[in-house]
């Protein structure tokens, strides 16, 4: 039993085991938890309750994240805010997001067990969009909060064309304000999709925000370490194409008549592999989504979309090769009398992390009987969107075989509990920064 487990980094994980599944969970027999769903609500409901066992009181913004508030010896001093995504990609693994938050709670029980506070508050905050798996954006939520969002960005819908705004609307009680919400959460007024941008928080009322992540890589477990420090997060592009050629008769258009978009979309993404293959760096690019319409065994496809996420930690390298792409979509399609069309989903720059809370985090683990080391992210995390708002830092830990994004994700108890240890110590040292 989840609740049996003492506070600390095996119940961390214990928790997000238990998030694997339904209710919080819409998928049968894996984990894929997106924002604003069924699931979704259901791992608030949850949090909700571990965080106010933890002594927190509990409220959700305008986007939709969950925040747990822990009072510190000062009320109103700018916040520490610890957080990562419950959301989850289709088929995830259990601790991509969810681990940083439950770590977190963690550090709030241990804090408020020993009637500790800080000269700040604490806040742990549950983001809802990280991954992008629901709607045609990421970090949705993450941006509202660090005020680098658009409005603009705010108007898509998912796959089944439910707008944000219904998913919104609709995730709100009619009764109660946010529906599914355990009924003591205080819960904000919505008037619309516009409010979204409230979740926006002041320049200069956030400390610091602290993310805790498996590493979702190989780097630490080759090192034989438990932890590192994150030293920044790689530039991410994220696109969406359309091609379109014509829908025909499978068994009446001659070969050589047809406008083929799904044939001409897999020569597209041969030429995005080949582009990031050729550049021998640190160079990604993939294409993870792919939709053929009508989608029948027997209509010649007329229209594909897929996406395209190139990143690097050189920007520049990741835009040559963007543009790079860009032509050889537009040569496939000339080629192939069909037309493309490429629109940007999102942009996000590298994120250097913070040099000081960097050298914090060192000292934390050297405490906690760790040897620093420090590794930059491939993956995107809500930090980099955090970065426009306030310091950031990260911390990895180890992940079995560098396996992510995959239901064989596996984390260590042992190494969470070393997370959750090094975090305590960062916190007592940012205390001492703040009081000093
Ligand atoms: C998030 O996991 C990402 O890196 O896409
Ligand atoms: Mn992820
Ligand atoms: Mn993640």
């Amino acid at each position: 039993m989840v609740s049996a487990l003492p506070p600390g980094g095996a119940r961390a994980v214990a928790r997000c085991d238990m998030l694997g599944a339904a209710p919080y969970s819409d998928m049968a027999g894996g984990l894929y938890r997106a924002y604003l769903t069924p699931a979704y609500a259901a791992a608030q409901r949850a949090l909700t309750e571990w965080m106010e066992q933890a002594g927190m009181t509990v409220r959700l913004d305008p986007a939709a994240n969950l925040i747990g508030r822990y009072e510190g010896a000062t009320r109103d001093a700018p916040a520490l805010l610890i957080g990562s995504h419950i959301d989850s990609v289709r088929d995830a693994g259990l601790y991509d997001g969810p681990l940083g938050v439950m770590l977190g709670i963690e550090a709030v029980d241990a804090l408020n067990r020993a009637g500790r506070r800080l000269p700040f508050p604490i806040e742990i905050i549950a983001f809802g969009d990280e991954e992008g798996s629901r709607f045609p954006a990421a970090m949705l939520t993450s941006r509202a909060v660090a005020g680098v969002l658009e409005a603009d960005a705010l108007e898509v819908a998912d796959r089944d064309g439910v707008t944000l705004h219904d998913a919104l609307a609709s995730f709100r009680h009619p009764s109660e304000g946010w529906g599914l919400m355990p009924r003591n959460a205080k819960t904000p007024a919505f008037a619309g999709v516009t409010d979204y941008l409230a979740a926006r928080r002041a320049p200069g009322a956030t400390l610091a925000y602290l993310e805790a992540h498996i590493e979702q890589g190989p780097v630490l477990e080759a090192k034989g370490l438990a932890l590192g420090t994150v030293t920044g997060i790689a530039a991410q592009l994220r696109l969406s194409a359309i091609v379109t050629g014509q829908a025909n008769h499978a068994g009446t258009t001659t070969m050589a008549l047809r406008r083929d978009a799904l044939t001409g979309a897999a020569e597209m993404m041969l030429a995005i592999e080949g582009i990031a293959r050729d550049d021998a760096s640190d160079l990604v690019a993939t294409v993870g989504r792919i939709e053929a319409l009508p989608g029948a065994p027997n209509v010649v496809p007329g229209e594909v979309r897929f996406s395209i996420d190139i990143r690097s930690g050189d920007p520049a390298r990741r835009d040559r090769a963007a543009q790079a792409i860009l032509v050889a979509l537009e040569h496939v399609a000339s080629s192939r009398g069909l037309a493309v069309a490429v629109e940007q989903v999102h942009d996000l720059p590298a994120s250097p992390c913070d040099p000081a809370l960097m050298d914090m985090m060192d000292a934390a683990l050297a405490d906690a009987g760790h040897p620093p080391f420090r590794l930059v992210s491939g993956a995107g995390h809500d930090a980099m969107a955090m970065a426009a708002l306030c310091p950031t830092a990260m911390l990895f830990i180890r992940c079995r075989a560098g396996i992510s994004h995959n239901p064989a994700e596996h984390i260590d108890p042992a190494d969470a509990e070393a997370a959750f240890q090094a975090m305590l110590g960062f916190i007592r040292k940012l205390g001492e920064s703040v009081a000093a």
